[in-house]
C-alpha cells in the first residue's frame, strides 16, 4: 500500500505560525502576551529536552515563558509552595510541572495543587473529568496532538475500530475517551495493555492503531491490518554510539516493516512529538484568552 507519512513537524510549524499571528493581533489590540511557566525538578535528560523545546516553542509563538528550576532534593512542601505562587500570579496564564518528579514527591498531590484554570497540561482531575464527559476543558497535549493530526490528514475515524496500546493517565486513558466521543473520534475503541491476552488479535482488527507503551519496536507488521492508520507515540531513548548525543529516539512501531501496510503512519521522530508541544501552546493561548474558565 502507498502510505501517507503524517508529518507532525510540519503540521506543528503551521499551527505555531497560526498561533503567533493570533498573539500579535491580541498584542496589537493592547492585550497581553500569553505567559507559560514550567517547573523542572532535577536533571533527567528527557525532561531537560522537553522543557527546552517548550521554551523554544513559546518564543516561536510570541509567548512569554518562565522556567523555574529546582534540584532533586527539593521538598514536596517547597514544590507545593511554588505551585501556589504560580496559581496566584496574575501574570502567569498557565503552567506545567514536568513529570516525572523525584520519588520522594507525591506527583498526584502536586498535580491536584495546580489551579485547574491554569492546568494547561490537562492533568488535574477537574480537567480529566470534564474531558471525560465532553465539557470545555484543557485536554492533555499528546491526545489532542494526535486528534489534530487525524483531523488535518482527513483520516476517517467515525465508526472505525480504534485500538490503543497503553493505559497511562497522560496518553492511553484520555486517548480512549476522546476517540470514543462523538465530537472527537466517534470510533469504536479497544484499550490493550501489558496484561491483555488478545492484544495481537485486537491490533489486527484496528483501522486506527495508536501505540503508546514505550517499548521500542513492539508493533510488528503481522499486528497491522492492511490499510490501517498507525500512530506511534513511543519516544524511548536507545543507545546509539553513531550519534553525537549517544542515543536516538525509538518509536513503539517497527516503521520499515509496518509502513508498507498502512494508509497513514507517523514517524519517530517528527510525528506525534512536535504536535504535543504545539498543543501545549494552543492550551496556553486558550488559558490566556480565558476560553474555558472565566
Ligand atoms: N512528561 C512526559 N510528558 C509530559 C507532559 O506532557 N507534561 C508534563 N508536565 N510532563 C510530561
Amino acid at each position: 500500500m502507498n502510505y501517507t507519512l503524517v508529518d507532525g513537524k510540519a503540521t506543528a510549524a503551521t499551527i505555531k505560525a497560526e498561533i503567533k499571528q493570533e498573539v500579535e493581533e491580541i498584542v496589537a489590540r493592547g492585550g497581553k502576551r500569553p505567559h507559560l511557566a514550567a517547573i523542572l525538578v532535577g536533571h533527567d535528560g528527557g525532561s531537560e529536552t522537553y522543557v527546552k523545546n517548550k521554551v523554544l516553542a513559546c518564543e516561536a509563538c510570541g509567548f512569554e515563558s518562565t522556567l523555574l528550576r529546582f534540584e532533586d532534593d527539593i521538598t514536596e512542601d517547597e514544590l507545593l509552595a511554588c505551585v501556589t505562587q504560580l496559581n496566584e500570579n496574575p501574570d502567569i496564564d498557565g503552567f506545567i510541572v514536568q513529570l516525572p518528579l523525584p520519588r520522594h514527591i507525591n506527583e498526584q498531590r502536586v498535580i491536584e495543587a495546580i489551579d485547574y484554570r491554569k492546568d494547561v497540561d490537562g492533568f488535574h482531575p477537574i480537567n480529566v473529568g470534564r474531558m471525560a464527559i465532553g465539557l470545555p476543558c484543557f485536554i492533555s497535549a499528546t491526545p489532542l496532538g494526535i486528534l489534530t493530526l487525524l483531523k488535518r490528514y482527513n483520516v476517517p475515524t467515525r465508526g472505525k475500530k480504534c485500538v490503543i496500546l497503553g493505559r497511562s493517565n497522560i496518553v492511553g486513558k484520555p486517548m480512549a475517551q476522546l476517540m470514543m466521543q462523538k465530537q472527537w473520534g466517534d470510533s469504536t475503541v479497544t484499550v490493550c495493555h501489558s496484561r491483555s491476552e488478545t492484544l495481537v488479535e485486537e491490533c489486527r482488527k484496528a483501522d486506527i492503531l495508536i501505540a503508546a507503551i514505550g517499548q521500542p519496536g513492539f508493533v510488528t507488521a503481522d499486528m497491522v491490518k492492511e490499510g490501517a492508520a498507525v500512530i506511534d507515540v513511543g519516544t524511548t531513548r536507545v543507545p546509539d554510539p553513531t550519534r553525537k548525543s549517544g542515543f536516538r529516539l525509538s518509536g513503539d512501531v517497527r516503521f520499515d516493516e509496518v509502513a508498507p501496510r498502512c494508509s497513514f503512519i507517523t514517524p519517530v521522530p517528527g510525528g506525534v512529538g512536535p504536535m504535543t508541544i504545539c498543543m501545549l501552546m494552543l492550551n496556553t493561548l486558550s488559558a490566556a484568552k480565558k476560553e474555558f474558565y472565566k
